[in-house]
């Protein structure tokens, strides 16, 4: 069983280079399945759901070459319509956007119910409501998601749920519909705008995404082409918060500020010091933290993806902080957690509230799901003592090089694999 262990506590300090966008990633790699052409996708991370999805592509016979360390080419020219099977797609969330991307390439998909993390009720309601928009008929059968139409045909589909998975499938699909797609209420984070980008790259014609409405001109085939992802959103804010947590000094590059404002915003107000330039941006934590509240919502409102990490800083602050989670009703399991290292939280209902002043000691525990372990990373830097975390899984789910990348910057942590029964 692989565990990270954290002797702290530290202060980090010095450069870390974060990676493509996680969820940026898993949308485009399944979206290459509608390209005939040879896709060169660079700004890759090497964690595993890309990992997963590789498989998945693999399997359906695509080829896969990687020209470097964070650069592949993928051709799904000669790839074969087939069932992707439950034990590929439970792997992870993303293995949902096949049906997209198969539906606007053969008209026909089976796709195994997805996986990932255990946050909440994770319905794809929306998505139905996108597909059956173009003209779909979409079934459940035996845990599979069966999707078939003679013909995709452009429409008007208003998402009752602002929902990041069904934008972006409904899109996917739509970049090959006969007409004119008008996609409303849909949702506009940084991932979202990087998919409509690769589409267009290859030949997609695709207008507003960023903005509530998406208009998909449908184009009868998408040829090969270069595209580079944006850097990850969630990774940047994790380390600006664990910057702040060991009152460090990091600068954090490869980054778009813009899209980190919703977390440079509320860092500032805790007293965090945030520079930013073009494509990188420095933290300093030095100073009291002031407590706060934030309220997790869709882009560009605060991210619920950087929840637990903002719990750990909230239990170092000057007083009371609250955290009100409107996306994922699950999200609060980490609780339990930080609550063995020392935090002070009450949960009622979809509000924490997180009392400030802590002094977190080392102690074992467990990632439940991917930024519940970034959290418990960041409490394991600031603990005395030593931090021992299991289930870590999850975290390299989202993570390139997590223990490489908090080293460089001084942090007191390693990786260990230790037979099961001890
Ligand atoms: N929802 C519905 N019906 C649907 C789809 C969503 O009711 O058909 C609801 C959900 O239950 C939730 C809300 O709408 O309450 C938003 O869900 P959304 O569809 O936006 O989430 P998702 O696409 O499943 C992606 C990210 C998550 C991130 C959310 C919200 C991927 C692969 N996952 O999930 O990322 O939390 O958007 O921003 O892109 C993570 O990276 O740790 C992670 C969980």
């Amino acid at each position: 069983m692989k565990k990270i262990v954290i002797n702290g506590p530290c202060r980090l300090d010095g450069q870390v280079e974060i990676s493509g966008g996680k969820n940026a990633i898993v949308a485009i790699l399944p979206a290459t399945v509608m390209v005939c052409g040879k896709c060169v996708i660079e700004n890759v991370p090497r964690i595993s759901d890309v990992e997963n999805i590789l498989k998945i592509l693999k399997y359906m016979g695509a080829g896969i070459r990687n020209i470097d360390e964070k650069t592949l080419e993928i051709d799904c020219t000669d790839i074969k319509n087939c069932e992707i099977p439950y034990d590929l797609a439970r792997r992870l969330r993303a293995s949902y956007y096949f049906l997209g991307a198969l539906l606007g390439r053969w008209r026909d998909t089976t796709v195994a119910m997805p996986g990932g993390c255990s946050i909440g009720l994770r319905p794809i309601d929306q998505h139905i409501k996108g597909f059956e928009s173009l003209g779909a008929k979409v079934d459940f059968e035996r845990g599979n998601v069966h999707a078939k139409c003679s013909s995709l045909v452009g429409n008007h589909v208003y998402f009752d749920v602002v929902s990041v998975g069904a934008t972006i499938n409904t899109m996917i699909a739509a970049a090959t519909a006969e007409g004119l797609t008008v996609m409303e209420n849909v949702a506009k984070e940084p991932h979202i705008v990087d998919v409509a980008n690769f589409l267009n790259s290859m030949g997609a014609d695709i207008s507003g995404a960023g903005t509530d409405v998406i208009k998909v001109r449908g184009v009868s085939r998408l040829c090969g082409g270069t595209y580079a992802v944006i850097p990850d959103q969630i990774e940047a804010g994790t380390f600006m918060v664990a910057a702040a947590a060991t009152r460090g000094d990091v600068t954090i590059k490869n980054v778009i500020p813009k899209h980190l404002e919703c977390i440079s915003r509320k860092l500032s107000e805790m007293n965090v010091k945030i520079i930013e330039f073009d494509d990188y941006i420095r933290v300093i934590g030095s100073g009291v933290i002031e407590s706060a509240s934030i309220k997790t919502m869709p882009y560009p409102g605060f991210p619920t993806d950087m929840h637990p990490q903002m719990a750990v800083l909230m239990s170092l602050a000057d007083g009371t902080s609250r955290v009100t989670e409107n996306i994922w009703e699950s999200r609060f399991k980490y609780v339990d957690e930080l609550r063995k290292l020392g935090a002070k939280i009450t949960v009622t209902g979809n509000v924490a509230t997180i009392e400030g002043g802590v002094q977190f000691l080392g102690a074992p525990i467990r990632s439940c799901d991917l930024r519940a372990g970034a959290a418990m990373i960041i409490a394991g830097l600031v603990a005395s003592g030593t931090t021992v975390i299991e289930d870590i899984e999850h975290i390299e789910r989202g993570y390139e090089n997590i223990i490489e990348k908090f080293r460089g910057l001084g942090a007191n942590i390693r990786k260990i694999d230790v037979p099961e029964n001890r």
